[in-house]
């Protein structure tokens, strides 16, 4: 019989042909073969569609080799393509389009705040999320300054910890506000004090040339300084039922108010952080079920409102009081928080989930649900 096969939807990062994370997916090849899943990567861009034939990316386990094979199109499609600004970007789009009659273990999710305003229909969920506007004006800032000593100022489109401001209301003044943040390439900038007019502009100027969220702050300082947040991890298993695959901290750099891995964080064991920071085993037992419940239902909401998903990623920020706030989620994960947190056996069940998944998918004939919305 032959082998069910799973292509991994990924973009060139360069000219070059370079792939971000062709070592995972190395991993995930290795692990599908002992599992009997035939897994290869692709990128719109090796797909002829004359031929309805791929020039795939395989690597032999055996010979431990990439080569370059011409495949027919694969049985499922783990699309592992974030957002970026290029014609490959586009091809992706076109492909997504074009081949919307495939199977997809994941279909893509919306702009973070679409995906806001859908949380936000629901109760359930609208207790966990901070509050949150569409910056237009000066007024939409001020509104949430004066609800709020802190607030963050991000894109809608945002990845990585980019474009994101923390604006603080010094306490003592009238208007007097602290500013820190990181430019869109990540930069931190100098952290400064202006004014309500001078505050004014400057966020103006920030948010040229894009959408941008005004969002209450969370309070995530730790004693240490610095900011912290935790990501979960939950994906659906080899019965087709999502499952909490692990929750990790993540620690922000010195001076930095984001936590994001790639902007020099670093990962901790989420239950010792949360411990510290709640100050007991009970609390932190506590949250971390309800986090579970929470992440759980809010993948399972997402996938009947926009379509099918196979993981889902929640930045989730706690408060001391042990308040649970969604941050963002991410439908297409990075796994490494875990293997820095020193969780390996996390970080395996994280990769080998999506392939049992498939696997199930592939016996069951099962189809998940398409794309629910266009693409914008
Ligand atoms: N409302 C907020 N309150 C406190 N910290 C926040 C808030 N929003 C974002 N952050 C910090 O900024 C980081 C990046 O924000 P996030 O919304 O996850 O965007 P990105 O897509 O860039 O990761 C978070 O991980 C967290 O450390
Ligand atoms: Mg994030």
């Amino acid at each position: 019989m032959p082998q069910p096969v799973l292509g991994i939807l990924t973009l060139y990062l360069n000219n070059a042909k370079q792939l971000e994370e062709q070592s995972v997916y190395r991993r995930m090849i290795i692990e599908g073969h002992r599992m009997g899943l035939d897994v290869f990567v692709f990128t719109p861009a090796d797909v002829h569609t004359s031929k309805e034939q791929i020039h795939a990316l395989v690597y032999d386990p055996n010979t431990g080799k990439w080569s370059r094979k011409w495949r027919a199109f694969p049985n499922m499609i783990y699309d592992r393509c974030r957002i970026q600004r290029s014609e490959r970007f586009q091809q992706l789009l076109r492909f997504r389009s074009r081949y919307n009659h495939l199977t997809f273990l994941n279909r893509p999710l919306r702009n973070k705040w679409t995906v806001h305003q859908t949380f936000s229909q629901k109760p359930r969920f609208r207790q966990h999320l901070p509050e949150t506007l569409l910056y237009n004006s000066s007024a939409d800032l001020l509104k949430m300054l004066k609800q709020h000593q802190v607030i963050y100022l991000k894109p809608a489109n945002g990845t990585g910890g980019r474009g994101i401001l923390r604006i603080e209301r010094l306490k003592g003044t009238r208007s007097v506000f602290d500013i820190q943040g990181r430019r869109l390439d990540r930069r931190i900038i100098t952290p400064r004090k202006v004014s309500q007019s001078r505050l004014e502009g400057i966020v103006r100027q920030w948010c040229i040339g894009g959408r941008f969220l005004v969002q209450q702050g969370i309070p995530l300082r730790l004693s240490s300084g610095r900011f912290h947040d935790y990501r979960m991890l939950v994906q659906k298993n080899g019965n087709g039922v999502w499952e909490l695959t692990g929750m990790a901290g993540r620690v922000g750099a010195a001076r930095s108010v984001t936590s994001n891995l790639h902007g020099g964080g670093h990962a901790v064991r989420a239950e010792i952080l949360l411990k510290q920071w709640l100050g007991s085993e009970e609390k932190t037992e506590k949250v971390m079920k309800t986090a579970e419940k929470l992440g759980l239902e809010a993948a399972a909401f997402l996938e009947d409102s926009f379509g099918a998903l196979c993981e889902l990623a929640l930045d989730l920020a706690i408060d001391r009081e042990g308040s649970i706030y969604v941050l963002e989620v991410n439908p297409k994960p990075a796994r490494e928080v875990f293997a820095r947190s020193g969780d390996s056996s996390t970080y395996r069940k994280a990769l080998v989930r999506p392939l049992e998944y498939a696997l199930w998918m592939y016996k069951n004939k099962t189809t998940p649900s398409s794309a629910k919305t266009t693409e914008e």
